[in-house]
């Protein structure tokens, strides 16, 4: 087992910088997810930490020692890809042993190690079959068989997980947890996709454009978004924001735009009298929108119109419009609002999230 170290890593290809001075530590035994959109550079961060890339500026290392010139078979990585790269000419079998044969490892140990992994992953059926008489879930969890059977000091998984349909992928989901469980290792996880980032992380690294934009718990990260980029991209369904202004009115704050009013209390955003008049991004997640005579706060409501419900079982979200805001509200079900109604609403207020809108970051704790 190992931790991994980047240090002011930074990749250009030609003029392009791709990713622009990582910095990022993975504790020994650590599960850590890097998360962001297509394109920002998480699969050539990947690459160069299992040295297929060249890094351009800054040092990776690994167990304290810097691997940046060391090849990609001394650096003792398994990488389990997207689509899986098994041999199709192969067996489950032989595709398991591949790697181990070709270090020359002596039989009984190969035939242990695989084995093994076969009982873990459920695979032990399934061992003589070859790639095309498999599922998708069941190729999935070969390509990870053939990165357990070479005990790497770090796994890492490059969207090990996005080929396959909703109902396999959370399948496959708990399957990885569960692993992880089991084997206790390090693991560098990369995906789009926060859901999957949320509930498997120890630690959430959120990328965007190259840069690192935020590290924490998920916890930390779905609570205390650093900016405004990381509050939209974590959390299912997206936070509402709300562009406009600090003002002061008798002693109390508000936000204010061409069309809603709403008030911020002074111990959400201590620093408030510093921001009066100045421009501020408002943030909700659609679950502090609070709706319903009980938890609205009467003295500052505010009232929009529902354009459309859509039930989810046991929650419905309520899409408002309040003058040019559009505004969602995740509530218990059977509401008995409908659509075309007038709505009251207020906020959640412990759990606002204040950004600069000019520098788009948090100023409030
Ligand atoms: N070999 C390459 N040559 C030039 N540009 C590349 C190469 N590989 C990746 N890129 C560019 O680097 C950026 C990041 O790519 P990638 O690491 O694959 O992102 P992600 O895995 O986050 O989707 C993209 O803009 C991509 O087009
Ligand atoms: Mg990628």
């Amino acid at each position: 087992m190992a931790s991994v170290k980047f240090l002011n890593i930074t990749k250009k290809y030609g003029e392009n910088v791709i990713l622009n001075g990582i910095d990022s530590e993975i504790n020994d035994h650590e599960f850590v997810v890097i998360v962001g959109p297509s394109g920002c550079g998480k699969t050539t961060l990947l690459r160069m930490l299992a040295g297929l890339e060249e890094i351009t500026d800054g040092e990776i290392e690994i167990d304290k020692l810097v691997v940046n010139e060391l090849p990609p078979s001394k650096r003792e990585i398994a990488m389990v890809f997207q689509d899986y790269a098994l041999y199709p000419h192969m067996t489950v079998r032989e595709n398991m042993s591949f790697a181990l044969k070709l270090r020359k490892m002596n039989k009984a140990e190969i035939e242990k190690r695989v084995s093994e992994a076969a009982q873990i992953l459920q695979l032990t059926p399934l061992l003589e079959r070859m790639p095309r008489q498999l599922s998708g879930g069941q190729r999935q969890r070969v390509a990870i068989g053939r990165a357990i059977v070479r005990k790497p000091k770090v796994f890492l998984f490059d969207e090990p997980l996005s080929n396959l349909d909703a109902k396999l992928r959370e399948e496959m989901r708990i399957e990885i947890a569960k692993l992880y469980q089991n084997l206790n290792s390090t693991i560098v996880y990369v995906t789009h996709d926060q859901v999957e980032a949320m509930t498997l992380a120890g630690k959430i690294v959120v990328m965007n454009r190259g840069i690192i934009q935020q590290t924490g718990s998920p916890l930390d990260v779905y609570r205390k978004p650093k900016n405004v980029f990381v509050a939209g991209f974590i959390g299912s369904p997206t936070m509402n924001f709300f562009r406009g202004k600090l003002v002061k009115e008798k002693e109390e704050f508000y936000f204010l735009n061409e069309s809603l009013k709403i008030f911020v209390p002074a111990y959400a955003l201590p620093e408030a009298e510093k921001y009066v008049g100045r421009e501020i991004t408002l943030g909700a997640r659609p679950d502090d929108i609070l709706t319903g005579e009980k938890s609205v706060d009467h003295q500052h409501k505010v009232k929009g119109s529902i354009e459309v419900i859509e039930l989810l079982g046991h929650r419905e979200n309520i899409y408002i419009k309040a003058g040019e805001n559009r505004i969602l509200a995740t509530v218990d079900a059977f509401s008995n609002y409908s659509p075309g109604s007038g709505i009251e609403f207020s906020l959640n207020y412990q759990n606002i999230h204040v950004f600069d809108t000019l520098t788009e970051q948090r100023i409030n704790p």
